[in-house]
């Protein structure tokens, strides 16, 4: 369940991993790496994947009817770790320059991440079966009432942010493809 917070450490100790692999490079080749880069391009790209499958995959599931596949709880633990190590693998993509619209994409996944730990916050208040299913009756009525009307709140304005965060992303991707890489 998500209650042991098992994903948020899995994504730690991930980016912890990556970090030394960043560390490796900038030591080799004494310099931070370029967005552009075989390294900061990798990243960018393995990274933005990530975030495009924590977007896709969790819904897709959650809507389908026929699908029986996997715990629900498990697809959100899956898309807690994709969705704190993707965007952290962008962040080291950034070569640490913020400029124009690829900056404001950047603020825009700082937002989304920001956002999901609230999400998590609420939707662990709410007593679940293991495939994501409200319990009625542990909590009082009143209580489970507010907590349902956050976390439609909460869906109202987080689905809209990764909505133009994806946007923005494919606008930047394919002006820094034509202008950084093809043009060169
Ligand atoms: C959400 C995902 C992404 C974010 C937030 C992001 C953000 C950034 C930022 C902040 C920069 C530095 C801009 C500057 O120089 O001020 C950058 C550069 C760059 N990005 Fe991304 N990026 C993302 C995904 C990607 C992907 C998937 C690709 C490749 C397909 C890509 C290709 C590039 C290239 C080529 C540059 C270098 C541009 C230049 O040298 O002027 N980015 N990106
Ligand atoms: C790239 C980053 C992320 C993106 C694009 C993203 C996107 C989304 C989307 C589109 C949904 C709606 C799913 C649905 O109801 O169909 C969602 C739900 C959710 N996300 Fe994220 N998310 C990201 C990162 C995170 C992170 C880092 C956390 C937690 C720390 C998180 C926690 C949640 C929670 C708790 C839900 C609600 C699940 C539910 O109501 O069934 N997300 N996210």
């Amino acid at each position: 369940m998500l209650r042991g917070g098992k994903e948020l450490w899995f994504a730690f100790l991930t980016c912890v991993l990556i970090t030394g692999a960043y560390g490796v490079v900038v030591f080799l080749t004494k310099t931070i790496p370029a967005a552009s880069d075989l390294f900061g391009h990798t990243i960018g790209i393995i990274g933005f994947i990530l975030m495009l499958l924590t977007e896709t995959l969790y819904s897709l599931r959650k809507r389908s009817k026929s699908a029986s596949w996997g715990r629900m709880s498990t697809w959100l633990q899956f898309h807690i770790f994709m969705g704190l190590v993707g965007p952290y693998m962008v962040l080291l993509h950034t070569s640490w320059k913020f400029n124009g619209l690829a900056g404001a994409t950047t603020l825009l996944t700082f937002i989304i991440v920001f956002s999901g730990f609230i999400g998590r916050y609420i939707y662990t208040r709410i007593p679940r079966t293991m495939d994501g299913l409200e319990i009625e009756g542990t909590l009082s009525q009143e209580a489970l009432k507010r907590a349902r009307q956050l976390m439609s709140l909460w869906h109202t304005v987080h689905i809209p942010i990764g909505v133009a965060l994806f946007i923005s992303a494919f606008i930047h991707m394919g002006a820094a493809l034509y202008y950084a890489t093809f043009l060169k």
